[in-house]
């Protein structure tokens, strides 16, 4: 392990610490017993990440004397489901967790709000600890608390806020992960430059052949400063009731659509936001509140983190009415999380349709 960078995620009685390094997935079992008193460990995963990861994990935990129980889950966005809640939490029973226990969860994003809701649910809570293992979970699902389920028609429906007591991220568990996952975490770590941070997004222009290479070093200065951005919103709006977070969700409204019209699996979601991001850009340009060169800029890194920019083939009128089935999230209105200037973005509602439909034909 070397050069381990710590952020603090600020939450009064349920502040805690992303830890951050190369090579420290072995210290799992320390790490976590240091934020618990470590008895019994109820480790899930999936079934990519077991044999990867895991039971590296699984194996610290037990070298300190605990109990360590394994869960494997069928690997998948599909896993994320009450089905999956309702035998994860019977497994627990079997395995006689209590409110002594702690879930780890090793894994993407799937795992991490899936194992996350079930310690938020079983015997009303239970202690859990993020090991995420993808580029899109070191830098956003681990952290913040949101975890939960999908319901057939509708992702993310079912659910709580219930923060970890710590997250723990290995950079060199990304060596493992497929080139395309990579990539799409990468979208989402150009959006916490245009959102919030406009110096970062000018080290990702400078580092971008480094991060496409996974340089290490280059990895960690991300991810940390990807966790220190969205340790500083959640802190401030941790149950999103002031819009604040709300803003983490910029390209995401363009993104949902295409997803959900091309047909889920098609596009990684970190895929769908790159091309969402765009879309969002061009809409701000179309209301004047950016020039064209700022879009160029996110265009131009996106291509060279090799994501997709190119608006798919579909109707714009059937995209729009993907975002309108949306916008119950959204209170019935058409919103949209909109730049004003690079670091900068505003939550803009009413957006005339015809410049939506506009810029699904011009994308
Ligand atoms: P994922 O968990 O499905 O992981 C992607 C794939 O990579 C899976 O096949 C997995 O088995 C594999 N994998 C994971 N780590 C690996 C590794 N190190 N080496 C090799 N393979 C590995 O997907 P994801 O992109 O990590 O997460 C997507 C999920 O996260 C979605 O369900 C989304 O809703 C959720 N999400 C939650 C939040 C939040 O705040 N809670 C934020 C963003 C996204
Ligand atoms: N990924 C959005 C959020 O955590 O709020």
């Amino acid at each position: 392990m070397n050069d381990a960078l710590t952020v603090q995620v600020q939450l009064s009685e349920r502040s805690y610490e992303i830890v951050i390094g190369t090579g420290n997935l072995t210290a799992a079992g320390a790490f976590v017993g240091q934020r618990c008193k470590l008895t019994h460990a109820i480790v899930i995963t999936d079934t990519n990440v077991a044999p990867l990861h895991a039971r590296r994990v699984a194996d610290s935990l037990g070298s300190l004397g605990a109990r360590v129980d394994e869960e494997v889950i069928e690997a998948g966005e599909a896993s994320k489901s009450v089905a999956n809640a309702d035998r994860l939490w019977q497994r627990l029973l079997q395995h006689k967790a209590d409110r002594k226990s702690v879930v780890v969860a090793v894994g993407g994003g799937v795992i991490g709000d899936l194992a996350g809701f079930v310690a938020a649910t079983y015997a009303r809570g239970v202690a859990f600890v993020q090991v995420p293992t993808t580029l899109l979970a070191h830098v956003d699902s681990s952290v913040g608390g949101k975890v939960g389920v999908n319901l057939p028609d509708a992702k993310n429906m079912v659910g709580a806020f219930w923060q970890p007591l710590g997250v723990l991220i290995d950079t060199a568990v990304l060596d493992t992960l497929p080139d395309r996952e990579y990539r799409a975490g990468l979208a989402e770590v150009v959006k916490y430059g245009v959102i919030l941070d406009a110096e970062f997004f000018r080290y990702l222009e400078d580092r971008a052949d480094d991060l496409a290479a996974r340089r290490p070093d280059a990895l960690r200065h991300v991810v940390a400063r990807c966790c220190r951005l969205k340790a500083d919103v959640v802190a401030q709006d941790e149950r999103e009731t002031i819009g604040l977070r709300a803003m983490l969700n910029y390209g995401h409204t363009f993104a949902h659509a295409i997803e959900a019209e091309a047909g889920y699996g098609e596009f990684l979601h970190g895929e769908a936001v790159a091309i969402g991001m765009l879309a969002a850009s061009r809409l701000a340009e179309r209301l004047g509140r950016v020039d064209r060169r700022f879009t160029e800029r996110q265009d131009a890194l996106l291509r060279r983190l090799k994501l997709p920019v190119a608006m798919p083939a579909m109707a714009p009128e059937v995209l729009l009415e993907a975002m309108q089935r949306d916008k119950k999230v959204a209170h019935g209105r058409l919103r949209f999380v909109l730049p004003k200037q690079m670091g900068q973005v505003e939550l803009v509602g009413d957006v005339p349709e015809e410049d939506v439909l506009a810029v699904l034909q011009t994308a």
